[in-house]
């Protein structure tokens, strides 16, 4: 690392009138307009990226996290100065939180990059806040730490422990089986997320924050720390001090987000069983320092990365139980001859150097399993290919039916989102539980933005028969939260002309998680002649962010990032 620069502060990236002095006092003017003096204005600043919504229910808490933040930054002889961006909370936006992620990127790398600050603090937590902060970081330049909302508590519900959102799909699929009464699921609906933070399991906000600390992004092992625990009010106050104490130095997120650092994120993602979603938004981070996913070396680190944590949506706990078993440094503990331990954090401290202090307890083995005695001992995700996905696919095997791992089977296709709503339930569907279900155009580019709709439902029919898991194959994602036999982000998708498109209700499709395979069993004659017949693609919106979206929107297997914000876009540098 290098001698700490000067600070910049207040006078950082002037406004542009051809006359700079002009410049320095008309915003020292302005910003006197709002009480300060001149000794706070010639400090350093430290900003703090706020994501607090009325949209937002797991960033409910930022209000009181900020104050700790701010008591941080202060403490260590810098200004605090709080801007917001774009908040996405995952179920408040349509058609999909997916597709305002890069947008909020955007957001995040314009706003810090233009605003007069030496550091910043990313606040975030619900699922595409944490990928969407951590891409505009990168891009931006300047020394960031994020601090994460954590997870919520659990409730509890005639005796069990209810979390969201495995919990939510488990009682939905109940009701849908008819195993619940109305009564009973609406009073579940009351008890699913009774605290601030984000899903309780290890869905895809849970698998981003500790990917964003084995990445070296924040306050070691602050991660899964519950939202309302007041150590997450240490945690935050600390995070201030560490943003503080970041001015001036070279410790910018490309430096710590290293190809070795994101190879001991994708092992974390593999031995805690992650959410699949967090292997697309990890490659849009990747993307943004240069760094491609490739998903032949990701399946080797699968089959030498064993699972060491037992929690929802596949296994017991909750992050609750997570945190006080020993948090994320419990796991890089458990696969350390496994990582680079090189690795730099925020801290500046190497990843040898971290694991070399003690844990202040000793590990809660229910919960985070000892390497010699695994939940499984090899990773929870695989990518697929064959000809079905060239590009590739994801399945997590982890969340599998074991015997459903190998399977062929008839396909039963929906050609979109409302023709799945339309027919899924329809007593005359001609389907059992040995098909395999296909939705196709479910994609980035499809209209539909890649929802978490790779979960199709069990059709009715079926479910009231004890149907509980079929093979599914889509191009859309799945919730962190969700479980079953679900092949996701087929690429290249429907919407590009990929394979999924030319699927017949009627074809073949064979899965082998063994092979790491997903064929469609039908001659290329055959598949040419459906290929010519392919409708012409229909225009997609032509004005605004749908426009952007639909002509820039990069594969899942690209992490879905726009390709001109990308490291490796060949337009001017950053
Ligand atoms: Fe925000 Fe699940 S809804 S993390």
């Amino acid at each position: 690392m290098s001698e700490r620069k000067p600070h910049a502060g207040l006078t950082g990236g002037l406004t542009n009138y051809g006359d700079t002095d002009f410049a320095r006092y008309l915003r020292r003017s302005f910003a006197k307009s709002m009480g300060y003096t001149d000794a706070a204005l010639d400090k350093p600043i430290v900003g703090i990226c706020y994501t607090e919504s009325g949209f937002n229910n797991c960033h409910r808490d930022f209000p009181q996290m900020l104050e700790a933040v701010k008591r941080g930054v202060l403490a260590s002889g810098a200004l605090p100065v709080v801007f917001p961006v774009i908040s996405l909370g995952e179920v408040f936006l349509s058609p999909t939180s997916m597709n305002f992620r890069n947008l909020m990127a955007m957001d995040v790398e314009e706003m810090i990059r233009a605003q007069p600050m030496d550091s910043v603090v990313l606040m975030g937590g619900c699922d595409k806040t944490v990928p969407a902060l951590l891409m505009g970081a990168a891009s931006a330049g300047k020394p960031a730490v994020l601090l994460v909302s954590g997870p919520m508590m659990t409730g509890r519900h005639r005796g069990e422990r209810l979390g969201a959102c495995t919990d939510c799909r488990r009682f939905w699929a109940r009701y849908r089986g008819g195993d619940v009464d109305e009564a009973e699921i609406n009073q579940v609906e009351g008890r699913l997320a009774v605290t601030s933070g984000t899903c309780a399991v290890m869905g895809t906000a849970s698998t981003m924050a500790l990917i964003a600390d084995t990445l070296g992004m924040m306050l070691p092992n602050s991660s899964a720390i519950p939202s309302v625990h007041a150590d997450r009010l240490r945690a935050a106050e600390e995070t201030g001090a560490l943003a503080a104490s970041l001015v001036g130095t070279d410790r910018t997120p490309d430096t710590l987000m290293t190809p070795a650092a994101i190879e001991n994120a994708l092992r974390v993602l593999l031995a805690v069983s992650g959410s699949t979603n967090a292997i697309v938004h990890l490659a849009a981070i990747a993307g943004r320092v240069g760094v491609d996913i490739d998903l032949d070396a990701f399946n080797r680190l699968s089959d030498e990365t064993p699972v060491l944590v037992n929690l929802k949506p596949v296994g017991d706990g909750y992050m609750e139980d997570f945190n006080t078993a020993g948090g994320l440094d419990a796991v890089l503990r458990g696969i350390a001859d496994k990582l680079n331990l090189e690795t730099r954090d925020v801290t500046g401290q190497t990843l040898r150097e971290r694991l070399a202090r003690p844990l202040p307890d000793p590990i809660d083995t229910r919960f985070i399993r000892p390497p010699n005695d695994p939940v499984e001992p090899v990773g929870g995700l695989i990518a697929l290919h064959g000809n079905l996905a060239p590009g590739g696919a994801i399945l997590k095997r982890a969340a599998a039916t074991p015997r459903l791992l190998e399977h062929e089977g008839r396909a039963v296709v929906f050609t979109s989102l409302e023709d799945l709503a339309a027919r899924i339930d329809d007593p005359d569907l001609d389907v059992t539980a040995d098909d395999v279900l296909v939705l196709q155009h479910a994609g980035p580019k499809s209209p539909a933005g890649m929802p978490e709709a790779g979960y199709l439902p069990i059709p009715k029919k079926l479910a009231r028969q004890g149907v509980k898991d079929m093979v599914r194959i889509s191009d859309a994602r799945m919730s962190g939260t969700a479980f079953g036999t679900v092949v996701l982000h087929v690429t290249p998708e429907a919407a590009d002309g990929g394979p999924l498109a030319l699927v017949l209700t009627g074809d073949r499709i064979r899965l082998s998680a063994s092979r790491k395979s997903i064929e469609l069993l039908v001659s290329e004659q055959e598949l040419a002649v459906r290929r010519a017949n392919l409708p012409a693609d229909k225009a997609g919106s032509q004005r605004g962010y749908k426009w952007l979206y639909g002509r820039h929107v990069g594969n899942a297997t690209s992490g879905c990032d726009f390709d001109f914000l990308r490291r490796d876009w060949p337009g001017e540098p950053v």
